[in-house]
This record gives C-alpha cells, sequence and structure tokens, in this order.
C-alpha cells in the first residue's frame, strides 16, 4: 500500500514518533482456515511493517485486512479468487485501523520528512541512499539534507535493529588512505565493524581504513577468475577483500597496504579465515605500492616463473583508481630489461588495474594513458572493462594486461604470419 504519513510531519527536524499516528480506512473479509492457501490472496493482503493483517475471530474463522489500493469493491476480490465469493458476500466491509511510527517504512517516513523539493532529486544522498557495513549505516548526505541529518539517522535506529551506529561521509575522500572522515549522527560511537563478504568474514575499523560495499561484485568477479595455488599480488590491498577469500581457498598471496591500519586488520582477517588444520601460506606488507612492485612482487615472479610450477597463473591486483595507473612504470621498466630470458617464461601474468576516467570515449581515454606509462604492451594484450559509475561524470574502469600469455601469443603469431 502506498500510505503516506500525515503532512503535518513535513518539515520536522526533531523526531515526534506520535505525530505519525493516524487512522486509515480498510476493506476486510471474514473467511475459514482453509481458504487461507489461496496464492491469489497474498496478491491483495494489506502489507505494512509490524501490522498483523491477519485476526483470529473464531477458532476456525480469520478476519483478513485488505489493500484498499487494490481492492476497492467485493467484485475486485471476487474477480481475483472466485472461489471465495460466497464469504466475501457475506462479510466484506471496511473497518478503521489506527497506523503508528511503528507501521511505515524508512523510505516512507524520510519521504514524508524532508521539503519535496528535497526529494525530487532521487539521485542518492537524499537520505533514502545508505550503505549497510556491518552495524554501521554510512550515509553521504547532500549540503541541503543535512538539517535532517539527526531525525534521518533515528529513524534508521528505530528500523533496523541490527544497525547500532549511523554516520554520515564529512568530505570527499581525499586522503592518502582512501578513508574517510566521519560524522557519527546517531547511536554507539564504535567503528569496528565485522561484515562478510566473499564467504569470508572481515573485521576493521570504518573510520581509518578504505571499504566499500558497492566493490563486492567486483571482489567476487575477480574471486572467481582465481584457481587453487595461484599466485596473487595485491598491491593496495585494503583490509583484504580480494585476497583473504584468495587464500581462503588455497592461492599464495602476498598482500601490501601503505596505511598500517590496513596492514593490521588484514593480519587479523587472513587468521581469522585460515581454514582449519591448513595453515596457508602468505605475506603481508605495509610499504609503498611502488616499492612493494620492486622489492617484493617482481623479485618473487621471477623466481616462480624460473621454478616453471605450470598450471598456475600470477595475478596482479592494482585497486588505487587515482594512482594505480602510474606505479605501471614500474613493470614497464621491468619488462625492458632481460627480455630473452623472460621469452622462456611460461606462467601466464594478469595485471588487473584500476582508474577513473571522466573522457568522452573512456576507452580511448584510459588506453591513451596507459600508452604513456606502459608503452611496451601491444593492444591486444589489454582490455578495458567499465567497473560501475562513481559520480555523474567519472567512471571506474578495470584495465586487464596479459603477459606470457600463450594464448594471447600464438594468436599474435598467426596473425603475424597470416
Ligand atoms: C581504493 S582502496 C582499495 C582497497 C581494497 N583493495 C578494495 O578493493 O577494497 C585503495 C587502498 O590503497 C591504499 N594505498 C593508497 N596509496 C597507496 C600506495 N602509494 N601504496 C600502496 N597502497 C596505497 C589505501 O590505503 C587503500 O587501502
Amino acid at each position: 500500500m502506498q500510505i503516506t504519513v500525515p503532512p503535518s510531519v513535513k518539515g520536522m527536524t526533531e523526531l515526534n514518533r506520535d505525530e505519525f499516528t493516524q487512522t486509515i480506512t480498510v476493506p476486510y473479509i471474514n473467511i475459514p482456515v482453509e481458504c487461507m492457501q489461496s496464492k491469489q490472496l497474498k496478491d491483495i493482503l494489506l502489507i505494512l511493517p509490524s501490522f498483523k493483517n491477519v485476526r483470529d475471530l473464531e477458532p476456525r474463522l480469520k478476519q483478513i485486512s485488505l489493500d484498499p489500493d487494490v481492492i476497492q469493491t467485493k467484485e475486485d476480490i471476487i474477480k481475483r479468487i472466485p472461489s471465495i465469493e460466497e464469504y466475501v458476500e457475506q462479510s466484506f466491509d471496511f473497518i478503521q485501523i489506527i497506523i503508528t511510527y511503528a507501521n511505515y517504512t524508512i523510505e516512507q517516513i524520510i519521504k514524508g520528512i524532508l521539503p519535496d523539493d528535497l526529494m525530487k532529486d532521487k539521485n542518492v544522498n537524499n537520505g533514502s541512499g545508505y550503505s549497510l557495513i556491518g552495524h554501521i549505516a554510512h550515509f553521504n548526505l547532500r549540503d541541503d539534507v543535512l538539517p535532517y541529518k539527526h531525525i534521518i539517522a533515528q529513524v534508521v535506529l528505530d528500523k533496523l535493529p541490527h544497525v547500532k551506529t549511523v554516520v554520515n561521509k564529512l568530505h570527499e575522500i581525499d586522503s592518502v588512505y582512501r578513508n574517510f572522515e566521519l560524522e557519527i549522527l546517531a547511536g554507539d560511537p564504535n567503528t569496528i565493524v565485522k561484515c562478510r563478504e566473499s564467504k569470508a568474514t572481515f573485521e576493521f575499523d570504518f573510520a581509518k581504513v578504505y571499504w566499500n560495499p558497492r566493490l563486492s561484485t567486483e571482489h567476487e568477479r575477480i574471486i572467481e577468475l582465481l584457481r587453487p595455488n595461484d599466485l596473487v599480488f595485491d598491491v593496495c590491498a585494503g583490509v583484504g577483500p580480494f585476497v583473504v577469500p584468495a587464500s581462503k581457498f588455497g592461492c599464495l598471496v602476498y598482500a601490501n597496504d601503505i596505511n598500517p591500519e590496513c596492514f593490521k586488520w588484514m593480519n587479523v582477517n587472513f587468521k581469522r579465515n585460515q581454514p582449519k588444520n591448513s595453515l596457508r601460506e602468505y605475506h603481508l606488507f605495509n610499504l609503498d605500492g611502488r616499492e612493494f612492485l620492486r622489492t617484493i612482487a617482481l623479485p618473487q615472479i621471477e623466481h616462480y616463473q624460473k621454478q616453471g610450477q605450470l598450471n598456475i597463473k600470477i595475478v596482479i591486483l592494482m585497486n588505487l583508481p587515482g594512482l594505480a595507473i602510474t606505479f605501471l612504470d614500474v613493470i614497464s621498466e621491468w619488462l625492458s630489461i632481460d627480455i630473452e630470458e623472460k621469452q622462456q617464461w611460461k606462467l601466464p601474468i594478469h595485471i588487473y588495474c584500476y582508474t577513473f576516467s571522466r573522457g568522452e570515449d573512456r576507452v580511448e581515454d584510459v588506453r591513451t594513458r596507459l600508452n604513456l606509462i606502459l608503452p611496451n604492451v601491444d593492444n591486444d594484450q589489454v582490455s578495458y572493462r567499465f567497473v560501475r559509475q562513481v559520480a555523474p561524470n567519472k567512471d571506474m574502469m578495470c584495465i586487464h594486461i596479459r603477459f606470457y600469455d600463450k594464448k594471447v601469443e600464438d594468436d599474435k603469431k598467426r596473425n603475424c604470419s597470416e
């Protein structure tokens, strides 16, 4: 039912739950228990939060409240469920019910409170768009919605029992560690959260590290490409959303983040997700990404290439979209030395490097920037994928670069000989 809150709550900045009480008129019928099974009945029931739409009248007779948006007359019911015509004829009538604060959804309450002009823009940030991270509900409210921030937070605390803390992002992310300043709007000020993603458990201080639940699909997409024993290097690993699940199912992981808090929580998360009785090897670092690539990842890759273990691949992950593409100069330099030795290498290397693009033609924009930093790869070794829109004119893109990939190289040879 499209229930609207009483108009008197419009513009409310301090929550008065009593103001939401109103009486509405709804249709009802009385039917025997055995008629309750009808599937069509579900479509006409009055469904509101914390509202019982079925009442016992006698041991085997029920009173059913119906949705007034769907049912106005007896015929509306009989057309849909002819088998209960007899009971509809006998009992159809209207009843007044009292609706309270408990019977509205968060969206209905916020829409009712905020001035109409703030609700026009359906875009996020007007109080109805929030992310859930463990016990925290995280808003990124528009400036003109800020006078309502405390009431919005209180409504969320009231309506979502597992939410204990409501926070608002204060500024755009601009710190090196990609975390943002938070304002606690309501509830417990504890920002250490536990949450699940990709079948792994994570714990971290949301105020001190980067964590974005909107990236979960991207994390899963990459994790699905991995196989047990693959070698994974994560240059900007955060608290481990790519690498903790990867290690859990058997990849050998080298993970790094420049933020000491990420390093601390990554350690916690790796330990916590270790499968019982099988200690996986993993190596964690707290370095600048370039240094990690130069001193840890590339020497390890050379070592494993020389060992020549077959049937595994090497994956390098670089999710720091504002900067990571510039780290590829390290790879460019590395590719240009010992070329003959590298031609013998058997293990394919896949780099997934994320970047932002505002260009008219996103792919062309990213390709041009990549070619300047990494001139020693051919176009057929690279593909580009849209990940998500992060702002009206700003997309996150994934660059996938493949080296020593037999299939790509065979195709290349074939094309040259044709
Ligand atoms: C966008 S977050 C991604 C975190 C995680 N990989 C994910 O997908 O959620 C980028 C991470 O890079 C880290 N970072 C920033 N500058 C860095 C640098 N120069 N070297 C290594 N890590 C860096 C930040 O601390 C942050 O955790």
